[in-house]
């Protein structure tokens, strides 16, 4: 019989293309989400893209009673996505953001103790290398000064996930530190649905190019870098995905904890992913340069020996990939606005 793995926010961007990966890999997915962020109609095109309806559970990943109804269907393991995401809403409430991103994965944990539960995935991010720390980052640096509560509420998690193991040996709890999530499944059915005016540079390009929005503004063009601009780690989302069943594959078969990079381990600058994507696209994207945005760092980029090696997983998919699948993407998100 296949494992069953639940995934709290599984119709949101990583989520929904992580459950086409474990379907295609003959996991059984159960997805928790209340749409805070994400749209029902994802599992109508899950189903499209597998062939199976994953079976679906409104509700917030909060309710203990609601995880532990869920878990006792003999879940073997739990990928945990729930929670809120954006760096900048994060500065505006913090309070919303640690009951969100904190209360969530509390539940969570006293759900699986209860039933029994002792695996878990979790969505950390690069964030938590902080502003101090030189790329590419590595592991088992100190996690640094994060500038926000969004990473600052990343950060913790992390170390209740290491005092969980302590406490319980049987415990494994991976946090994959993800770098920067872009593009979308090729098939174009699912990508990222930015609620309002995307803060991240991908979605605002894909904008500009469908004349959503008029100008990309390159937020700095005087950093210590080979073009001025900011350089960051771009890493496919259904890469992305491949590293999440290497995860569980892992979780299942190990106890403790373990925090693993997850990005293509190559740096581009803001310029080369904005030709990158006129190129490929045969597009041209309407630019200017303003002022540096607060809070952003010149450079970053992941070290991912540790992936390669106790995960085997590496990236699959090239930049040219990721800027023809978010255009795609976006092609096919203004078909379905005016249908
Ligand atoms: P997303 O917003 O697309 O997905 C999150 C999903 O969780 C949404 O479907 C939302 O409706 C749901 N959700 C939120 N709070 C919930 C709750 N209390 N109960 C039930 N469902 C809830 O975000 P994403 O980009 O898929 O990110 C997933 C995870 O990865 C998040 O934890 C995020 O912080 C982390 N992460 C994302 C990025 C990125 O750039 N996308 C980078 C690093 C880490
Ligand atoms: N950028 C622009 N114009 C835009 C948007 C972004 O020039 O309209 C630039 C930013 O200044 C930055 C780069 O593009 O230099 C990437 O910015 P993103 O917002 O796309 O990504 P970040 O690296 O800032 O943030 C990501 C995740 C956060 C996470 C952070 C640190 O979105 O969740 O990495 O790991 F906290």
């Amino acid at each position: 019989m296949s494992k069953k793995i639940l995934l709290t926010g599984g119709l949101g961007y990583i989520g929904s293309h992580t459950a086409v990966s474990l379907i295609e890999s003959g996991y059984d997915v159960v997805i928790l989400d209340n749409l805070s962020n994400s749209r029902k109609d994802v599992l109508e095109k899950l189903k499209k893209i597998t062939k199976v309806m994953p079976k679906f559970y409104f509700g917030d990943a909060r309710d203990e009673g609601l995880l532990i109804e869920i878990l006792k269907q003999n879940v073997e393991a739990v990928i945990h996505f729930a929670g809120y995401k954006s760096v900048y809403d994060s500065i505006k409430s913090p309070i919303e953001y640690y009951d969100n991103n904190l209360n969530c994965l509390i539940r969570l944990i006293d759900a699986m103790n209860k039933t029994g539960c002792r695996n878990l995935v979790f969505s950390s991010s690069a964030t938590v290398y902080g502003i101090e720390n030189i790329s590419p980052l590595i592991e088992n640096m100190n996690m640094g000064t994060c500038t926000n509560p969004y990473g600052r509420s990343k950060q913790m998690t992390e170390e209740i996930l290491k005092d969980i193991t302590v406490s319980n040996p049987e415990f494994s709890a991976i946090a994959l530190r993800y770098f920067n999530p872009v593009g979308a499944h090729p098939s174009g059915l699912i990508g990222e649905i930015p609620r309002g005016v995307p803060n991240n540079l991908m979605p605002y390009i894909s904008g500009v190019a469908s004349g959503k929005y008029e100008v990309l503004n390159i937020y700095g063009n005087d950093y210590d870098t080979r073009d001025g601009t900011c350089i960051r780690d771009f890493i496919h989302v259904c890469d992305l995905a491949d590293g999440h069943v290497k995860a569980i594959e892992y979780a299942l078969k190990n106890n403790g904890f373990d925090a693993i990079n997850l990005g293509s381990g190559n740096g581009y600058s803001v310029l080369e992913i904005v030709k990158a994507f006129e190129s490929t696209n045969n597009i041209k994207i309407n630019k200017k340069f303003s002022e540096r945005r607060a809070g952003d760092i010149a450079i970053s980029y992941a070290d991912i020996k540790k992936a390669n090696q106790i995960l085997n997983w590496g990236p699959r998919y090239g930049i040219e990939d990721i800027c023809r699948d978010t255009w795609n993407f976006e092609k096919m998100m203004f078909q379905d606005e005016r249908v």
